[in-house]
């Protein structure tokens, strides 16, 4: 078989908390490509950061991740700094197009993103300014509040000021709660994923201790207003195009805990989910609506889920991740399947964009002629 694209390379792992579920994410992507025809080149970033090269046909581990814990006993190549390991890519014979199924800081931030636009790679997913909008949750909240997105009111917390001035930070989070009529606030750090650092702090006494918690992951904290008695739902986009983008959904996850936290989200059995959530049809379009009002307002390029808190006041947007989940089970691959897309297509069309995005980007080459005189 041969193919119509470049080698595709595959990032998977990563240094954050989502290593685990990237590793898993990765290898089924790879394996659906190869599946499909495609030149797959695995790419194993360990949780220090460094890359090692998987040997050639790398299945997914059966059991993993812990299998490929040590890449070194699975004969990979390596390790290398990312800067070295995209510059190795970027001089091969047949420069490949980066599949980037990495979560979280690094991988969803914009940092690889970036590190592949000096490298002039073609890349799946948002480029550097929508991935870093994605990750971080009070401008994506700013941006999305000023216009006119439903989304849950929110204070921010630096931890300078944190440090400096703990009873006024605690008055003023006293006075937002009283305004809002509900004690609880979600605290959460303003740049990582996975509810990791999150708390509800459902008493006032619990405040300081969930700001202490997410200040250990981030120097800019959130206290949501606590969306009460709500449902977790989630909308699959794919597209690059404004005007013509796909959406799916929107599924559902019943969490098996107080809220969607790291452990509902990573047990296996503890939480449920559906990719076609159980709403009206009005409801169903006002989503579908702000899902892409929201992709739009942050310029997110290729794909991105995009999570809703439904209760009976009404629906509230909750954040947009630009590399969503991508195992066999995600909700992302499974609500575009329902669409027609089997996974190895869904993931085949995501490089496709990905091709057609560095195919049409200009870059400014001015040369001293062009400048204003
Ligand atoms: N303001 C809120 N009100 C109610 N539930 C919330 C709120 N913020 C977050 N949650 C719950 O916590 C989960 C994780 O929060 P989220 O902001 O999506 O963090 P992460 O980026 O780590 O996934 C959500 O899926 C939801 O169940
Ligand atoms: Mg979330």
């Amino acid at each position: 078989m041969t193919s119509r694209f470049p080698p595709i390379a595959v990032l998977l792992g990563g240094p954050s908390a989502e290593h685990d579920v990237s590793v898993v994410s990765g290898s089924a992507v790879a394996d659906a490509l190869e599946d499909l025809g495609h030149r797959v080149e695995r790419h194993l970033i360990d949780l220090d950061g460094r890359w090692w090269r998987l040997p050639a046909g790398s299945r997914g581990p059966a059991d993993p991740p812990s299998a490929w814990d040590d890449p070194v006993a699975i004969g990979a190549i390596g390790p290398e700094s990312a800067a070295a390991a995209i510059g190795r890519l970027a001089d091969a014979d047949a420069a490949p197009v980066v599949f980037i199924a990495l979560h979280g800081p690094f991988g969803e931030d914009g940092t690889v993103q970036a590190l592949l636009e000096a490298a002039r790679l073609p890349y799946t997913g948002s480029a550097v300014a929508a991935s870093a909008i994605g990750m971080d949750k009070a401008i994506f909240k700013r941006l999305c509040r000023g216009i006119g997105l439903p989304i849950a009111d929110w204070r921010e917390i630096r931890s300078d000021r944190w440090a400096a001035d703990r009873a006024g930070v605690l008055g003023e989070l006293e006075a937002f709660a009283s305004g809002t009529g509900d004690p609880r606030l979600m605290v959460k750090p303003a740049r990582l994923g996975s509810s990791v650092g999150m708390t509800l702090a459902h008493v006032e006494a619990e405040r300081a201790p969930a700001i202490e918690l997410a200040l250990r992951h981030d120097t800019l904290v959130l206290a949501e207003a606590y969306v009460a008695g709500a449902r977790d739902l989630e909308v699959a986009v794919i597209g690059n195009d404004p005007a013509r983008l796909e959406l799916y959904g929107p599924g559902e996850i019943v969490a098996g805990h107080e809220f969607y936290d790291y452990a509902a989200k990573y047990t296996l059995g503890l939480s449920r989910t559906t990719p076609t959530a159980d709403v009206d049809p009005v409801t169903r379009a006002t989503i579908l609506k702000i899902a892409r009002d929201c992709y739009r307002a942050i310029g997110a390029e290729g794909f991105a889920r995009i999570d809703f808190l439904l209760n009976p006041e009404g629906v509230a947007l909750s954040e947009i991740n630009t590399i969503p989940g991508f195992t066999p089970i995600s909700l992302f691959p499974v609500m575009a399947a329902l669409g027609g897309h089997s996974f190895g297509a869904v993931a085949e069309r995501i490089v496709e964009l990905a091709l057609e995005r560095h195919a049409g980007a200009v870059r400014p080459r001015l040369t001293p002629a062009d400048l204003p005189r």
